[in-house]
């Protein structure tokens, strides 16, 4: 049997003008699932969450919920909650008269408006401060609010823009587990736009990578960041060292290829042709520094340049021979001492930790400079 997804898109465009705000956008998700939408500023993330809720009509393409096409159906229809980028609660009503709003517009009869609302309210943990009014409240209890006043109405479809926005580092980390959690408990579907990695990493059961205006890739939290599709992808999600070369050799091993000033690293992906330009990728943390070489690695002579700590592990800066700036994060460890500033050392990555890809045509700093 298959399923139907609950919220789908297909070839859907949305023009402002001469911006294609969206290109050809198309998406399924399934019921119960939970979906982020990650991409940088002006992406159209939010325009990809209005079209979904009915506060705009696509000019190409077709949008269905529940298997029903509802391009021309209004917002109230869709059984979705849209909630804004800056969640605007009603400043003159309590917590309580937020919440019901919903529920009261849809002309429920009054016992089960209280039962919803004081429902909703004790999920989110705000049944005590019901009499609150928003000014009243701390940013994370106004998100809480405004996340309650969603689910109140009844819809089984979140639709979250940026909700953790304006919140502190940690409110956004709790909210965050128990967003998802209310999520699965629930049984709704969630579609959250972030342009925060961290965060879509964390909730997620599926990510779309945005890019001006197109969806660069679509998979669980661990594909996108084990199997990155593109410079755009790896560099927005988790960052990673670029080595700008040329292919000089593949064999059956893999490909070697040269650096500027004459280094040579080995891949082993054996995709490319010699004489390509390519742009190698590897990740902070799958380089390591230490005194001696290590077999069947890629090793490069440095010197470390800067040493930060970043709270569970050492973020090294390291100058190559060949001037080329190099990041290694490193886990510390109990007896481990860190390296300082100055040192000589070896830098080694294995070929299996190092993705290749086209040269960008843009060039590859304009190609990461696009987040
Ligand atoms: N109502 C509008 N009129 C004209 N242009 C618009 C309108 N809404 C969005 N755009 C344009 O569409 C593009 C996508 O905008 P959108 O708001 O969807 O981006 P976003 O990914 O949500 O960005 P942010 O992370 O900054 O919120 C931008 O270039 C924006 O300027
Ligand atoms: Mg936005």
């Amino acid at each position: 049997m298959t399923v139907l997804p609950l919220v789908e898109l297909v070839n859907v465009t949305k023009r402002f003008g001469k911006i294609t705000a969206l290109n050809r956008i198309n998406l399924s998700v399934e019921d119960g699932e939970y979906l982020c939408i990650l991409g940088p500023t002006g992406a159209g993330k939010t325009t990809l969450l209005r079209l979904i809720a009915g506060l705009l009509e696509p000019d190409e393409g077709e949008i269905y919920i529940e298997g029903r096409k509802v391009n021309k159906v209004p917002p109230e229809e869709r059984n979705a909650a849209y909630m804004f980028q800056n969640y605007a609660l009603f400043p003159h009503m309590n917590v309580w008269r937020n919440v019901s709003f919903g529920p009261i517009i849809k002309e429920w009869n009054q016992k089960r408006i209280n039962d919803v609302t004081s429902e909703v309210l004790e999920m989110v943990r705000l049944g005590e401060r019901k009499n609150a009014y928003p000014h009243e409240l701390s940013g994370g209890m106004q998100q809480r609010v405004a996340l309650a006043r969603g689910i109140a109405s009844g819809a089984r479809i979140l639709l979250l823009d940026e909700p953790f926005g304006a919140l502190d580092a940690r409110l956004r980390v709790n909210l965050r587990t128990h967003l998802k959690s209310l999520v699965k408990d629930q049984r709704l579907t969630a579609i959250h736009v972030t342009h925060d990695q961290e965060e879509a990493l964390m909730v997620s059961d599926r990510i779309a990578i945005l890019r001006e205006g197109r969806i660069e890739q679509i998979g669980s939290p661990q594909e996108i960041y084990t199997n990155p599709k593109s410079i755009f992808t790896i560099s927005f999600v988790g960052g990673a060292n670029f080595f700008e070369g040329v292919v000089s050799r593949v064999n059956e091993f893999g490909s070697e290829i040269e650096l500027r000033g004459g280094l040579r690293i080995h891949v082993s992906d054996r995709s490319r042709n010699v004489g390509e330009r390519v742009v190698v990728a590897v990740r902070r943390e799958h380089i390591s520094l230490g005194k001696s070489r290590r077999r069947g690695f890629n090793n490069l002579l440095g010197e470390i340049e800067d040493v930060m700590f970043v709270g569970g592990s050492m973020e090294y800066m390291i100058k190559l021979e060949n001037d080329m700036t190099l990041f290694s994060r490193i886990l510390l460890k109990g007896s481990s001492t860190p390296l300082r500033r100055g040192e000589i050392v070896i830098i080694s990555f294995h070929p299996r930790e190092c993705r290749i890809f086209e040269y960008p045509r843009r060039g590859l700093l304009k190609e990461i400079e696009a987040i």
